[in-house]
């Protein structure tokens, strides 16, 4: 069976067949599921980065996220509904694709480049916790 895979963003559609990986449909299409750089810093379709991520319309036309993806999906995927990860999608039906779904480029999603895994020279300095925000309080009474 072959399904129509449209691209939102590139105007393209093209046409593979059922359980066709998204990543490598894009690919070899000449489509790029990653945002400026990402592919450089991708984890090359293992399921771990994020950079491939993708926002898929309707659901039904993309396999059920399997446990990597999924585990993904519950830390990244609250506020943008049918985000997917198109290197662990599968083609199950016709689906139109938006690549870079987000208006931060998704590499930006992931813990590390985002900062969020990056703790601030304070909170490395104590240990922990962040030390609180500088007061602008002389401590004079003038
Ligand atoms: S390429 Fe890394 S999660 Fe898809």
């Amino acid at each position: 069976m072959v399904f129509r895979v449209h691209f939102r963003r590139e105007n393209r559609t093209i046409h593979v067949g059922s359980d066709t990986n998204l990543r490598k449909a894009c690919l070899s299409s000449g489509l790029d599921p990653y945002p400026l750089l990402g592919g450089l810093l991708s984890c090359r379709g293992k399921g771990f980065c994020g950079t491939c991520a993708v926002q898929a319309e309707p659901a039904e036309g993309l396999s059920t996220p399997e446990r990597r993806e999924a585990r993904w999906l519950s830390s990244h995927a609250r506020e943008l509904p049918g985000l997917r990860l198109s290197c662990q999608a599968k083609v199950t039906g016709d689906v139109t694709i938006t690549t870079s779904p987000d208006s931060r480029p998704a590499w930006r999603q992931h813990t590390f480049y985002s900062g969020r895994a990056v703790r601030s020279w304070e909170e490395a300095a104590a240990g922990g916790e962040s030390a609180p925000a500088p007061s602008n309080d002389t401590g004079s009474d003038n």
